[in-house]
């Protein structure tokens, strides 16, 4: 008997999935107005679900501790665990005025939470696409992207950008997504055949709504009212030395945001050239920029970076998604991807004592 069917003595009608992401290049910059350059990682979540007649949401997540818990529809509460993301969606839908009745769901992810690859967008994401089919609601790639940060801004109570539901909603694998986070343009970009992706894992988990990430946003809107723009994203290089004026550390924040942005639309133009050297010298200086100036790194995801920076088969390495710990990205030279990862998952655990997990390339032997 499937776990579904054990749980809730009945079947799934609907099954949908999202994937999680790694962000290539453009760190911080999405709630800044700025551009991101993401793609989808073969991790993904998956949601059971089966609609009810009544207003009751009953839903478990084997990936966590595989117990259903519960709620109602229209009482929705903050419990600060992973169901505020099921309520969030759930509430988040019928604000905006799409017609649910209660559900009972299965939760399964692949997608470490805490590794900065987006396992939460992922689950939103996730759960949206199945109540979209369960429910026929009206509801596009797009707009969903759009609800799923709401869900994550007025339910969780996380001040994420939408960087990460517009990828796991419209990303698609072997290519980036670039997207333009104040106008919402975007389109995808193939990734190079000859190289490869790497993405590690540190062992060591962030926690968003712990505060550093909402102090950075509120450090950028600091630096936005001195320099007296809305958003970092309008200034350009030009004015770096009108930044270098604020006082520290906003000066350095700015100073990142800036320099990233125009980073990413490099980073288009050389994967566009196939210059691998280029994109990853772009990865590199993004590290740098995130350790120094905007300063989300932590001892070891830099421990991690300069050991793969050491092998010369790395084009480049780089802290991504939120940071405060998390994972890095390499780009690598092509089919050298599983062996560096390999290498660097040893010296890294020899050095640190952490462990760390390979993402990308995926283990094909499990
Ligand atoms: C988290 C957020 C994104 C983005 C990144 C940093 O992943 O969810 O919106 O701000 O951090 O680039």
């Amino acid at each position: 008997m499937d776990d579904f069917v054990q749980l809730f003595g009945r079947v799934a009608t609907v099954v949908a999935h999202a994937h999680g992401r790694v962000n290539l290049i453009g760190e911080h910059t999405d709630y800044n107005g700025g551009f991101v350059l993401p793609t989808l990682i073969p991790q993904r979540t998956t949601i059971q679900l089966a609609p009810r007649s009544d207003d009751h949401v009953r839903v478990a997540s084997v990936s966590l501790d595989g117990k259903p818990t519960a709620f109602v529809l229209g009482a929705e509460a903050r419990r600060h665990d992973w169901v505020d993301y099921v309520q969030g969606v759930a509430r988040t839908l019928r604000n905006a005025g799409y017609c649910l009745s209660g559900f009972d769901a299965l939760i399964q992810s692949s997608v470490p939470v805490g590794s900065g690859l987006s396992s939460s967008a992922a689950l939103d994401v996730a759960l949206m696409r199945a109540l979209r089919q369960a429910f026929q609601l009206d509801l596009d790639a797009f707009q969903l992207a759009l609800l799923g940060q709401r869900v994550e801004n007025e339910f969780v109570g996380a001040q994420v950008g939408i960087m990460d539901p517009m990828v796991c909603s419209l990303g698609r694998e072997g290519w980036a997504l670039f997207l333009d986070a104040q106008s919402l343009q975007n389109h995808l970009e193939p990734l190079p055949a000859n190289a490869d992706l790497v993405v590690v894992n540190s062992g060591v988990a962030h926690r968003h709504s712990a505060g550093d990430y909402n102090a950075r946003r509120a450090e950028c809107e600091g630096a936005c009212s001195l320099l007296g723009v809305g958003k970092l994203r309008e200034l350009s290089e030009a004015d770096l030395p009108r930044v270098a004026a604020l006082p520290e550390p906003l000066n350095r924040r700015a100073r990142h945001v800036v320099t990233e942005n125009a980073r990413v639309l490099k980073a288009v133009e050389a994967l566009r050239d196939g210059d691998l050297h280029r994109l990853g010298q772009l990865f590199n200086e993004s590290h740098d920029s995130q350790r120094d100036d905007y300063q989300v790194s932590i001892a070891e995801i830099d421990l991690l970076v300069d050991l793969a920076r050491g092998d010369e088969r790395v084009y480049g390495a780089r802290l991504t998604g939120g940071g405060f710990g998390g994972s890095i990205v390499l780009l690598v030279r092509g089919g050298t991807g599983r062996d560096c990862a390999a290498r660097l998952r040893a010296s890294y655990e020899q050095q640190s004592g952490c462990k760390a997990t390979i993402l990308v390339p995926p283990d094909v032997s499990s």
